[in-house]
Parts: C-alpha cells; structure tokens; sequence
C-alpha cells in the first residue's frame, strides 16, 4: 500500500506537479484543502521558516491515522531591493502588483541588455517542506533571472509577466546573463512563455527535485 502524503495547498497546478514527481516513488498524493483562515500566514524572514511553521499548522489537520504532510511555499527575491518582496511576494503582488515592481527599479536602465540584466538580477525561489511523522525534510529550488523593464505577455500568474529567467545549459544549470543555452526564452519573460517551457526553469519543479533526492538518496544537482 502507498503512502498518502497530504499536501496543503489550493493551488490544482501545483497538486499536479507535486504528484508527478512524487508517485514514481510510490507516495500518493492528496489535497490538503482547509477553510480560509485556517492555517495563519506567518510573517517569518525567511522561506524555510514560514513552510517549517505551516508545516507545524498543517500537521493538526491531518486526517486520522495519516502521518505524511507536505506544504510549499515561494517567492520573487530581488537583489536591488536587498531580497524585497521574498517571503512578502503575495502582499506586494496584491498591494503594489508587477506595476508597482516596476516602478520601484525605474532608476535601474541600461541599453546594454547584459547589463540590464545584472542591474535587475532578481531569482525565484521555493521550499518544499515534508513531515513523515517523525522528521522534516526540506527541498530548495531556484531559478535566477532578471526583472524586464515592462511587463509582456499574459501567461502564468503573479509576478510572471515581470520576470526573464536565465538560459540553462544541457545539465539545468542556471549560465551568466548573455550566455545563450540550450533551453531559452529568448529574453522573454515568464509572462510571455508556455507553461511546459516555465516548468524547465521552475524553482518550484528545483525545490521538489530536491526533496526527491533526499528522500531517495539520489544525488541531484539544483
Ligand atoms: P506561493 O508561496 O507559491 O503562493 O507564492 C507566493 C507569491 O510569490 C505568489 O503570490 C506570487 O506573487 C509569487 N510567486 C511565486 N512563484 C511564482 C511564479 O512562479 N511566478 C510568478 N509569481 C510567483
């Protein structure tokens, strides 16, 4: 009999992936979805931290005799702005929105777009954190990019339409900004590109690769 691990989130996207790389291990994955308000965002500094704390919330819902809970949780660090919005991202994006984003690095042009790039480096990153009943195992993902000058394209969700992701080499190596790879959008942004080319960068795909390998013993790169 597999084992049920219930993950917390609303978000039918990310139940998708979470299966995906979590069944060929023989883990079957089930929503975790509570009412509104049951689980309090808390305001931590760092991702870990918040995922470790409603990952403590999450294990009090878990249905009888269950052990397995997992939540993850993301967000868009911007190195300009010392790492804001971070673990902010979902109250800076429903405040300010991308708009605002760019407004906030307006002083930070270059025609040269290599310089643009590092001017604006910017990264997602993600955790994906697991209870099994006894330990916490966390997975980290990332994916490095830059913040455009406007937005473009109408794909994806929150600060997609805002953010070019570095090009990766043959490995899934993140290469230094004007390097071309073999996986690229262009200079387009996340906003402007199909979800199966985003799935290749996703700091949320790294982050359960991640876990993945600690849970198997694979040795993995992120
Ligand atoms: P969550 O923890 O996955 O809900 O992410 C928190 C916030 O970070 C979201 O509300 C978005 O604003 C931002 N964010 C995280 N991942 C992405 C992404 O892949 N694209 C765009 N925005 C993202």
């Amino acid at each position: 009999m597999s084992t049920v691990i219930w993950f917390l989130t609303g978000n039918e996207g990310k139940l998708t992936e979470a299966t995906h790389h979590l069944s060929p291990l023989g883990f079957e994955v089930r929503q975790l979805l509570l009412p509104e308000g049951a689980i309090v965002e808390p305001q931590l500094d760092s991702l870990e931290d918040v995922a470790i704390a409603k990952l403590e919330q999450a294990k009090q819902y878990l249905p009888e005799g269950e052990t397995h809970v997992m939540v993850e949780d993301a967000g868009l660090f911007v190195d300009p702005l010392d790492g804001f919005p971070g673990v902010y991202s979902s109250y800076a994006y429903k405040t300010i929105g991308f708009q605002g984003l760019l407004r906030l690095l307006d002083h930070l042009q270059s025609e040269d777009p290599v310089q643009a790039a590092s001017l604006r480096s910017a990264s997602f990153q993600a955790v994906a954190a697991l209870w099994d009943g006894s330990n916490i195992t966390l997975g980290k993902g990332s994916c490095p990019g830059s913040i455009s000058t406007t937005s473009n394209g109408e794909e994806g969700f929150g600060f997609d339409p805002v953010f070019i992701p570095r090009d990766i080499d043959d490995l899934g190596q993140p290469l230094p900004p004007g390097t071309y790879g073999v996986t690229s959008t262009h200079g387009a942004t996340f906003g402007a590109v199909s979800l199966e080319i985003k799935q290749k960068f996703s700091h949320r795909r790294r982050a359960l690769d991640h876990l993945v390998t600690q849970l198997t013993g694979d040795s993995q790169d992120l």
